[in-house]
């Protein structure tokens, strides 16, 4: 059921690979609450092709950029606002890739190159993408910004290796941004911290089938599908949310609140030596 939270609002949407992805999630929510929004992603992700069905389902046009590039970024806002014919009132980052994790490699194995890149690609275009944002006056007042985290932010999830400097570094960069951006233009910049969610970037992380059960059996409400995170974005997107800022939004049925579960005690219990 659509509520035409966001009729008449513009945007720009990176980070749709493929139809488990949870920009692509958030593409047909946002459609269906009447945003009209440009597609964004890596030119080498686009040669997959998968994003023209988006488009066409969402009557967008996609503007590829890297968003390590504020080259790209620079051309990506100017044409979005071309085409949508006017300033961006949301911007979603759902962009996340490390070569590390790609390579398996164990945190006490870490290439520092890959590890720049993990950080870049992760974390640094977010600054990117609100500098030129700024830069272009390309955001309304009381435009919403957001971006995709992690707990392992806060918490040790070892197979996360360099990934969890690089969601610290992400909430760190919506904080301070958040105040700028604020300040300058009530424009509201947040993460949301999503569970794991079985996507390609998600599955790439090593153990993903293990800790998704994990997840699920702790919290009360079980894992927060794709779905969920696109209303969720969405409400963020809304005028329902316009004194939001500098925040990372959990978004885990509970998972971050709990210390251990029934469920979970369950496992253990059955599997534990009998004695
Ligand atoms: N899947 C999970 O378990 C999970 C949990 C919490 C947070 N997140 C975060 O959600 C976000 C979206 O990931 P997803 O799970 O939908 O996976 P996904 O693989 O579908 O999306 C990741 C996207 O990042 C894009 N990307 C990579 N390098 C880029 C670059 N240089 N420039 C522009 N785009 C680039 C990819 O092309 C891809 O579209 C990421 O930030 C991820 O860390 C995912």
């Amino acid at each position: 059921m659509a509520y035409n939270l966001l009729k008449g609002k513009r945007g720009i949407i990176f980070g749709a690979l493929d139809e488990k992805s949870i920009a692509w999630k958030v593409a047909q929510v946002a459609h269906a609450e009447g945003a009209t929004f440009v597609l964004s992603n890596a030119p080498l992700a686009m040669r997959m092709g998968e994003i023209n069905k988006l488009a066409e389902a969402t009557g967008s046009q996609i503007v590829p950029a890297d968003a390590t590039s504020v080259e790209d970024l620079t051309n990506l806002f100017t044409q979005a606002q071309e085409i949508l014919g006017g300033k961006i009132d949301f911007v979603l980052h759902s962009i996340g890739m490390s070569p590390n994790i790609r390579k398996n490699k164990p945190y006490g194995d870490l290439n520092y190159d890959w590890f720049m890149k993990s950080i870049d690609v992760s974390a640094l275009s977010f600054h990117k993408v609100m500098h030129v944002a700024e830069k272009l006056d390309a955001m309304n007042e009381y435009g919403s910004i957001l971006a995709l985290s992690y707990i392992a932010a806060q918490r040790v999830f070892p197979d996360y290796t360099d990934m969890a400097q690089a969601k610290a570094m992400l909430e760190s960069i919506a904080r301070s941004y958040g105040h700028r951006f604020g300040k300058l233009k009530k424009v509201r910049v947040n993460t949301i911290s999503q569970s794991p969610t079985k996507t390609t970037a998600g599955t790439g992380v090593g153990g993903f089938d293990a800790f998704f059960d994990y997840a699920d059996k702790m919290s009360p409400l079980g894992n927060a599908s794709a779905e969920d995170c696109a209303n969720y974005c969405v409400t963020l997107f809304s005028d329902f949310t316009r004194q939001v800022t500098m925040q990372n939004l959990m978004h885990d049925g509970g998972f971050s609140s709990m210390g251990i579960s029934e469920d979970v005690v369950e496992v253990l219990e059955a599997n534990a030596p009998k004695n």
